[in-house]
Order: C-alpha cells, then structure tokens, then sequence
C-alpha cells in the first residue's frame, strides 16, 4: 500500500464497489498525531486521529464516499438521512458531486451551525423536523422504505464500509501494529461498528497480531450503550429525551447498538460516560495543549481517556488512540462561548503594546 495515494482508497481492495465508478473527494489519510504532552501528563503512549481533516470536516466522509459510489452503481436519483448534522453535511456534499438529489432530516435547533450551513450551501433539501434524532430517523426510514428515497444513515452497511477504513489507516499509522486501545465517541454507533469490522479484517490477513480494546465513550444525558455494558446487557434501553451540549452525539436509540456493543465485548472493550462540563474542558485543554482543534463531541474522546486513566481502567504504558471525530469549526458557536470576546484597541502601538503586556 505504501506507493498509493495517502486517501481511504488506497485500501480499495477491502472495499465492496465498482473501481471505475468510485465518487471521492479525497476522504481519509487523515493526519495521525502524537500527543507527546498530553500522553505524558497520563502516564500514557498516546496518538490522536484527526477526522476533522476530511473533506466536509468528519469522519463521515468515508462512509458517504462509498454510500455513494453504491447508490450510482444502483442508479438511484435521490439519497437522503437523518442527522444531528455532520452526516446531512457530508451527504449535501457527496450527492453535488454525484449529481443526484439529498433529503436531509435535522431536529429543528439542534444542529450546529457549520453543519446547517454545509448541508444549506452545498445544495441539499434541508428539512427542519421538530422531533429528536432517533424521531427523524424513524420518519427517513419509513420514507426509504416506500422507495421514496435511497437512506445513507450508518444503518446502510456500505457507509460501515468506508468508515472501517479508520482501523485500517490506524494499524497503517502505527507500522502495521494494532494499538492496546481505541477510544472514540458513540452516537448512533455507525463508527465503533466498523473499525472494529475494519480492525478484524487486517486481523484475518494476518497484517495484525492483536487487537485493540474498543472504547466508547458516551454523554451522560445520551448513553444507551454505557447503560447496557454495566448490565451486561447484549441489547439497549432507548434513552427517551436524550441531551447533551454534544449534539452530534444527542442519541437515545442508536441504530447499531448490537453492533457496537459485540465490538466492546468481543475486544474485551469497554464504555463510559461524561459530563458535559467534562466535554467542554477537554475540549478547550486539547486546543489549547497540543493545537487541535475539536467539536464538542469529538473531545468526548479525550474527556473519556482522562476519567478512564483516572479509574485505573486504563493502565500506565498502554498504547492510546482517541479518535476525534469532527472539526472545532462544526460548531462555532460553542468554541465563541467558551471564550473571553476580543479586546477594541485601536490601532495605536502604544495601546497595543500595553494591552499585550497586560496578559
Ligand atoms: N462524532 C461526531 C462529530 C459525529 O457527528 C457523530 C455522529 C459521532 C461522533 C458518533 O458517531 O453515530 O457513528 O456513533 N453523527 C451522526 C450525524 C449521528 O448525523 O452526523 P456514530
């Protein structure tokens, strides 16, 4: 693989479409940081996959690359989702460059505002439902079903495809050595899903030894998946009003739970929750310490790594790596909040050089 192009399709032999036909934007090969300061801060080894990199800013991108490709193969003319924002914004962009028509359903008010504005902007039917998430989606799908639309929600198992291709990329990263643990966000649970799918692929190619320990990390107001791992549970309680700052992650009856909670038990995984308040400062301290910049969702990863370090579930050495799964510029208003407003000065240097020396 080491010649290919740096995208997701470098590992096309796993993926199951047409070569000739693949709609791309160039999604995946997204950068790989080591987080040298922070790892150290936790007696860790510790590395961060930045998906805010890809081309609408998410790891959804390499879902919808091959949901896509799959709905030209089946000649569709109309594709739609329900979304707490990144999946319409993804969609709105891929469907543009396939020349096909996007339906996407939003919960009024609860999507960020650079996701509204991709999915406006890149030409898709945005459609304000007042409902939830888990609302809309039940209402796309009944409309997929009577053939009104093709749905590209993770329940599609070609968007699992392409979003499997973060495991890939992983072991790729690490020297084609699976990590001791994956830590990542949990909504819908599309993603956790299919690392772990792509995780076990290279395992059965022999590229890989070991496997990670998968680790979802879930808002306190919105864990369905937490709450059936402390059970032990194999299926999941719908969280009914689910809430969270977090909103690409507001869930309370994720599509692919079974999914998600084979791939926690099968790596011998497992599954937290945090507080919004835990959210906002990891958040703020992965900016402000290594330069990386997050949605709130994202940095569910990070807060989760902190708690799981400070429980001792995680132990002193091990090989981390969080997957921050969208860009800080998703959810501008959030980032504005949590800051002190710019200073007026004028432009007189004598002012500016006393208000600089006055920090
Ligand atoms: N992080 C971000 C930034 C997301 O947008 C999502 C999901 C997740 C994590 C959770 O991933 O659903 O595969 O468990 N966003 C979906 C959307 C629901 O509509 O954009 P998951």
């Amino acid at each position: 693989f080491a010649c290919r192009k740096n995208t997701m399709w470098k590992y096309k032999e796993f993926m199951p479409v047409d070569e000739s036909r693949i709609v791309s934007l160039e999604e995946g090969g997204t950068p790989f940081i080591g987080c040298h300061k922070l790892g150290s801060d936790l007696g860790i080894d510790l590395y961060v996959k930045v998906e805010g990199s890809n081309p609408t800013g998410s790891f959804k991108d390499r879902g919808m690359s091959v949901g896509i490709t799959k709905a030209m193969e089946l000649g569709v003319d109309t594709v739609g989702c329900a979304s707490t924002g990144n999946t319409s914004a993804s969609l709105a962009a891929y469907a543009a460059r396939a020349g096909v028509k996007c339906v996407v359903l939003l919960p009024s008010g609860k999507v960020a505002l650079g996701k509204l504005a991709q999915a406006m902007f890149h030409g898709a039917q945005v459609l304000s439902v007042e409902g939830n998430f888990d609302e809309a989606l039940e209402a796309v799908t009944a409309l997929a079903l009577e053939g009104e639309l093709y749905l590209l929600n993770s329940i599609n198992p070609f968007r699992l495809e392409g979003q499997k291709s973060i495991g890939f990329e992983i072991v790729d990263d690490l020297g084609w050595e699976s990590p001791d643990r994956i830590i990542l966000p949990v909504g819908n649970a599309g993603n956790i899903s299919a690392i772990w799918k792509g995780i076990n692929e290279f395992y059965q190619a022999d590229f890989i030894k070991e496997r990670p320990m998968m680790t979802g990390i879930q808002a306190e107001g919105a864990c369905p998946i937490v709450n059936a791992v402390r059970d032990n549970r194999m299926e999941i309680e719908a969280v009914k009003n689910p809430e969270t700052v977090a909103t690409a992650i507001r869930i309370g009856a994720p599509v692919s739970s079974l999914k998600a909670l084979r791939a926690i038990y099968e790596s011998d995984g497992c599954a937290d929750t945090v507080s919004d308040e835990e959210i906002l400062s990891a958040q703020k301290m992965l900016a402000r310490t290594e330069g990386i910049g997050v949605e709130p969702a994202s940095a569910a990863s990070i807060a989760g790594l902190i708690k799981l370090v400070e429980d001792g579930v995680i132990d002193k050495g091990e090989q981390v790596v969080c997957i921050v799964t969208g860009h800080v510029l998703k959810d501008p208003d959030t980032a504005i909040n949590a800051c002190s407003e710019p200073l007026n000065v004028k432009a007189d240097i004598n002012d500016l050089r006393k208000v600089i020396r006055s920090r």
